[in-house]
């Protein structure tokens, strides 16, 4: 954080100083809320959970160096006491981003939102130093923990806006106010509690509306929700995608034998070409994305181009890929599942699976509401229809739609079979994976599939697999 003391602090917030013997102490960051990581010159957020009570932490934060806690109540060590917590910490990240030269990006979409993210920050940071969301905090709490992180060196900003209905990323927007901002795709992820794609859309587009005159919406020519945003910015509008309209487009767009995108990307400023390290079709759409950002922001086609081939995973779970010293390929891509990352998963499954034997391990996609079923069915019927050996449906109700859609395509007998939990697919696929298989792994994160990839990482180990 860029270093502010207790008194300016407390003054940004609104709050009181309690047991501050020298409101000029100053803050140096970092801003945490977990008490573990308050050290020397940090500032402790005191949230009052419903199992933990931050508050019980301060005594400890400070022992550890942290200058104050900023807290609900007197807590008898140095604090900065207001009636919210949450709102005082909005106040205070939107107060330090004003005060940075950066420039901050936004982003928000219904999947790939992480993995972009992750693309853009891989990009820009080889211009000048960047700030990005970890993981995927992009809630009121995360995103201005993320923004409080940034210093005096920071030129770029990178943040991933989360939403679950309207009017939060509105809320958003007004803790860290974008000057660029980017709406990746309106798919069905919490389709359910929005109530619709409208909705989704409404939600979503939120963003390109706090974008002042100087700024820049990127959107996704390819989806119409999200390309129909441009008229809901006063921003200029960039688009991206594989549509001719677009002003940052892919040509020649393939996937490799193992599995990983391959395109000409065209910018106004010129062409080059990628090829990516991650997995499966869709990052042609995040790359994309994430090159407009780059252009906007002033770099060329080929900077652009070797940033996005040398691009890692940076975030778990999401098309990760391990070879076992068996030669069975684990694709571990059980952080969480909506029908459009099925499909693209499941395409990635097969183009890296050529000449193998690849089996989907499909768990339930949450949060669909009355699409559930015909979702699901659909999931099945394109396993089926890409021709994926075997397909695994873990789980309820759920999961029996699933291989009842592969069942109905024309996938009977041992081609895909519905198993109760995430034991039974793993004790499945010990007994059936031989050498050269590839296994793709994904569901909703409630699922929590990941232990079934994880199963099958040490059974490889262990050489438990038998040898046909
Ligand atoms: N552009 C995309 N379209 C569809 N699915 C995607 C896209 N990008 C990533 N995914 C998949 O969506 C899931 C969530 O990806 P992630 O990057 O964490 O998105 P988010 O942060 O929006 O939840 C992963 O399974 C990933 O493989
Ligand atoms: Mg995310």
């Amino acid at each position: 954080m860029i270093a502010l003391s207790l008194a300016e602090i407390a003054a940004v917030v609104g709050g009181q100083t309690h047991d501050i013997p020298d409101p000029s102490v100053r803050v140096t960051g970092p801003v945490v809320r977990d008490s573990r990581e308050a050290g020397p010159g940090s500032l402790f957020v005191a949230f009052a959970g419903e199992h933990v009570d931050g508050h019980d932490f301060a005594p400890a934060v400070i022992e550890a160096g942290a200058a104050a806690v900023l807290a609900a109540r007197p807590v008898g060590v140095p604090a900065i006491v207001v009636d919210d917590v949450q709102t005082a910490l909005g106040a205070l990240a939107r107060h330090v981003v004003q005060r940075l030269g950066a420039t901050l990006v936004a982003l928000t979409g219904s999947a790939g939102k992480t993995s972009t993210k992750d693309l853009i920050a891989q990009v820009l940071r080889r211009k000048a130093p960047t700030v990005f969301t970890p993981g995927s905090l992009n809630n009121e709490i995360g995103l201005p923990l993320t923004a409080l992180s940034a210093t005096e060196e920071t030129r770029f900003l990178v943040l991933e806006m989360g939403a679950r209905g309207i009017g939060h990323i509105r809320y958003l927007t007004e803790l860290t106010p974008p000057r660029i901002g980017l709406v990746l795709n309106v798919g069905s992820a919490h389709i359910g509690e929005f109530g619709g794609k409208e909705q989704i859309a409404q939600a979503k587009g939120e963003l390109v509306e706090a974008l002042p005159e100087d700024g820049a919406a990127i959107l996704n020519a390819d989806d119409p929700l999200v390309r129909a945003m441009a008229s809901r910015t006063k921003a200029k509008v960039i688009l991206f995608g594989e549509s001719g309209e677009a002003d940052v487009r892919a040509e020649n767009v393939r996937l490799t034998d193992t599995g990983q995108p391959s395109f000409r990307l065209h910018t106004p400023s010129g062409a080059s070409d990628v090829t990516m390290r991650l997995y499966g079709e869709h990052h042609v759409s995040n790359a994309l994305a994430a090159a407009a950002v780059a252009h906007e922001l002033g770099m060329s086609a080929d900077e652009i181009a070797v940033a996005l081939s040398e691009a890692d995973s940076l975030s778990r779970w999401r098309m990760e890929v391990t070879e076992r010293p068996d030669g069975v390929t684990i694709v571990n891509d059980a952080y969480n599942a909506n029908p459009e990352s099925m499909r693209a998963a499941l395409r990635a499954l097969v183009a890296m699976g050529k000449g193998r034997r690849t089996w989907a391990v499909l768990g339930r996609m949450a949060e669909l509401g009355d699409e559930a079923l015909a979702e699901h069915d659909a999931v099945g019927r394109l396993a089926v229809r890409l021709n994926v050996s075997k397909l695994v449906a873990v789980g309820g109700r759920e999961a029996a739609w699933l291989q009842l859609g592969a069942y109905n395509e024309g996938s009977w007998g041992e081609e895909s079979v519905h198993v109760s939990d995430a034991q039974a697919a793993v004790d499945l696929l010990r007994s059936e994976l031989r050498p050269g298989d590839v296994v793709l792994v994904k569901a909703s994160r409630s699922v929590g599939l990941e232990s079934v990839a994880q199963a099958l990482l040490e059974s490889g180990a262990e050489g438990e697999v038998a040898a046909r």
